[in-house]
């Protein structure tokens, strides 16, 4: 049996969300019931920890309260965190992207099996594709699946409001990296290469791309980095470069339609929908534009339609979503 210490140390690193102190405490429960000659349960023991390692860990996660983690001093207005919980299982996404983002964490959680033999896991990843298909919720996923708080950076604001500043304060960023591990998502990061186009202060643009490039360079933290961008034909190659991968996100393809409103409309009764209508209504639409008309119809159903979603309910809420959708 295992001692009490043993499942006491077992529970408080569950309740802590501590991933890597879970395993070496149950790695241990397994050695000592080994020891006694009991090697059904230890099997059973590393079994089961090898299938959480595979299923992306436990589903604990860090629950260490926001204000400790929120940024201070220089950072305000420059970062924000937030502790998700979104995880990638709530995700609709084509099984080649699911798999790359599985393969990530996975990386990430058996890390330590990668470097006894002097490999390292990637974390420096370039998110590419239009609004809306899910790039944030991805990064979220991955920081949940992870336990890790998530830092976004808006390099936009970050530019704009800081020009002559933006150097020092994206050097502030890349400390805390090392400081703190976790995933750290600078969103809209073509807003670098955007602003090295325009005519006044193409000096000082340069030299925040530069900065970055070199901060990205320097990176020696275990921390987590991915960067977003709708526009990856506006960014600097050597930004490529610096990234270990790049995903690339796309509008959803037609078997994915129904599952996404399927995703939103689990509480109602969908048999009789038209699913060939419904996808083609929804050509040409992202997820997030899809999530909101099912939403939309959702809202409709309940207040309107004795809370029936109907095929024409959904038609009409996507056809409101071609229609709203902005000039960009
Ligand atoms: N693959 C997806 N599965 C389920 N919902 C999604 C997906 N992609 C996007 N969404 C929905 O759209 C919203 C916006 O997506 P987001 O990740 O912010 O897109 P992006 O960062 O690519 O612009 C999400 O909060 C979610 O509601
Ligand atoms: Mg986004």
């Amino acid at each position: 049996m295992a001692t009490v210490q043993q499942i006491v140390a077992l529970i408080r690193s569950h309740a802590r969300g501590d991933r890597e102190r879970f395993a070496r405490i149950a790695e241990q429960m397994a050695e000592t019931a080994a020891g006694r000659g009991q090697e059904k349960i230890a099997a059973e023991i590393r079994a089961l920890l090898r299938e959480a390692d595979a299923s992306a860990g436990p589903v604990a996660k860090s629950r260490d309260p926001i204000p400790m983690l929120r940024p201070r001093g220089e950072l305000v207005g420059v970062m924000s965190v937030a502790n998700p919980d979104v995880r990638l299982s709530d995700m609709v996404l084509d099984d080649h992207l699911l798999a790359r983002l599985r393969k990530i964490v996975k990386e990430q959680c058996e890390r330590s099996k990668l470097e006894a033999r002097g490999l390292q896991p990637r974390r420096k990843f370039l998110l590419v594709g239009p609004p809306g298909t899910g790039k944030t919720m991805s990064t979220a996923a991955v920081a949940t699946e992870l336990g890790l708080p998530l830092f976004t950076i808006l390099l936009d604001g970050l530019i704009t409001k800081y020009m002559g500043e933006t150097a020092s304060k994206l050097r502030l960023v890349f400390d805390a990296m090392s400081e703190r591990r976790a995933v750290y998502l600078f969103d809209e990061v073509d807003a670098l290469a955007t602003s090295r186009a325009t005519d006044n202060d193409v000096g000082e643009a340069r030299r925040i791309l530069n900065s970055f490039l070199q901060f990205l360079d320097e990176d020696r933290s275990t921390s987590l980095v991915f960067a977003a961008t709708n526009h990856p034909e506006l960014l600097d190659r050597a930004i490529f470069r610096r990234f270990n991968a790049s995903l690339h996100f796309e509008l959803p393809g037609p078997p994915l339609v129904r599952p996404l409103v399927e995703s939103v409309l689990s509480n109602f009764d969908l048999d009789r929908i038209d699913w060939a209508a419904v996808t083609s209504g929804a050509a040409n639409l992202s997820q997030a534009e899809i999530v909101r008309a099912a939403d939309d119809a959702a809202r409709d159903a309940v207040l309107d339609h004795d809370n029936v979603v109907d095929t024409e309910l959904l038609l009409a809420s996507l056809a409101d979503s071609h229609r709203v959708r902005p000039l960009t």
